[in-house]
């Protein structure tokens, strides 16, 4: 399905009545990366994935990016198919995304699952690897940016046993176009401290994190847990970045409960 939104052509996915549940992806991948918690959930929830400006069968113009953005987009999709409030599922960057939209549009949230990602803005030697890996993806395109991001995204173990899922994460990768991974890369190198929002959020929040995560650590989601007003963490085992493609079975459950509460009549 595509939609016209902010002048670019938006792609997603939407399947299953109920409650909507929205998801975001992470960096540099696309909606597909949500398949197991579509198939999971769709029979409870309206189950909603977004191809984000940039990626997959979304459109990639050739222009600035920024997380407030795609919370723009995101808030246009949700206009476009009638959805007032719902449940977000963010992923790393679609956590950042996810709270750039709580800032702007608050009202549009009624819950949010922010999964293996951080409140923080980049340190200096952040946004220095993010220029360095700018340019890889320029010189070398973007399987040089799969070898760069596979190692990150998944556990070893998954790395030497699973070649299904890297060969999956390194599909999503390649897929992407140039200006889409650069401007991501510049979008997240200028985003706001999101911490001071933490204590301002009143919507139920869970906090999920694969206990092997490298790349936002389950040090970060403490962090947020302990910051946003009755947040609830879950750390899963055996996962690393992408906790929702290594453990999927855990990650729906946790999703699809929480979702569950939140839909009770009575929750604010
Ligand atoms: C992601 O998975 O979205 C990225 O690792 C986030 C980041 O690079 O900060």
């Amino acid at each position: 399905m595509q939609a016209t939104i902010n002048g670019i052509s938006i792609a997603y996915h939407d399947q299953g009545k109920g409650p909507p549940i929205v998801f975001l992806h992470a960096f540099p991948l696309n909606r597909t990366m949500w398949a197991q918690q579509e198939a999971a959930l769709s029979s409870n929830f309206r189950v909603i994935t977004i191809d984000l400006r940039g990626h997959g069968e979304s459109d990639a113009p050739l222009w600035h990016y920024s997380l407030d953005q795609a919370a723009d987009d995101l808030r246009g999709l949700l206009d476009h198919l009638s959805i007032p409030q719902a449940v977000f599922v963010g992923l790393s960057m679609g956590g950042y995304i996810l709270l750039a939209f709580h800032r702007k549009y608050a009202d549009r949230v009624k819950g949010m699952v922010l999964a293996d990602t951080r409140a923080q803005a980049d340190t200096p030697e952040g946004k220095e690897g993010r220029f360095q890996m700018a340019q890889i993806a320029y010189k070398q395109g973007a399987s040089a940016i799969a070898d760069i991001m596979i190692p990150k995204l998944l556990s070893p173990a998954t790395i030497r046993t699973r070649p299904e899922i890297v060969q999956q994460v390194r599909t999503m990768i390649e897929g992407n176009q140039m200006s889409g991974i650069v401007g991501d890369l510049m979008a997240m190198a200028e985003r706001p401290d999101s911490v001071p929002l933490l204590k301002q959020i009143t919507c139920p929040t869970q906090i999920i994190v694969g206990d092997l995560d490298q790349a936002t650590p389950p040090s970060e989601a403490k962090l947020m847990a302990e910051q946003i007003p009755h947040a609830r963490l879950a750390i899963i085992p055996d996962a690393a970045h992408l906790a929702n493609i290594e453990q999927p079975e855990i990650f729906s459950a946790i999703v699809g409960e929480f979702a569950a509460n939140v839909a009770r009549p009575g929750t604010p």
